[in-house]
């Protein structure tokens, strides 16, 4: 196994056992709710947005380590950041897990590379996508719930 896959692999683990910002927000200016309809998993994602910018994010739910995984990372790399950043990644997540992308591509994603793994699963793809398309359409539209359908 090479260190890339194990580097990668540690973060998955290190996200599942301590998720970041794994909670409700009382004030959230969107709450949805994402469904992986091939588990059933569910989780809520809560967001607070602030002149432009995500200023807080968080989430609850239960789901396989990769689900939890994807939606702490995806937590700690958007907040702070600009609702047109955060979409553009999603754009770049969502290119990472559903095509072929080069090493430079994954290395520009930092820590969310390590979900690049999943491409080689099928089945996984659903569980690493599901915080993503919560977040697209938390910040694209009035819809509260999405299924990764
Ligand atoms: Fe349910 Fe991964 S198995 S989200």
């Amino acid at each position: 196994m090479s260190d890339l896959t194990d580097l990668y692999r540690e973060v998955i683990l290190d996200h599942n056992r301590q998720p970041r910002n794994f909670g409700e927000l009382d004030d959230a200016d969107r709450v949805i709710e994402g469904v992986n309809p091939l588990c059933g998993d569910r989780m809520t994602l809560y967001i607070k947005l602030d002149d432009g910018r995500v200023d807080d994010v968080r989430f609850t739910g239960t789901g396989c380590a990769i689900s939890v995984a994807s939606s702490s990372l995806m937590t700690e790399r958007v907040k702070g950041t600009t609702v047109d950043e955060s979409l553009a990644l999603f754009k770049q997540v969502h290119r990472m897990l559903t095509e072929q992308t080069d090493e430079n591509e994954c290395t520009e994603l930092g820590k969310l590379a390590a979900l690049s793994g999943v491409r080689e699963y099928p089945s996984r793809i659903k569980c690493a996508s599901l915080a993503w398309h919560a977040l697209r359409t938390a910040l694209t539209s009035d819809d509260e719930a999405i299924s990764t359908e």
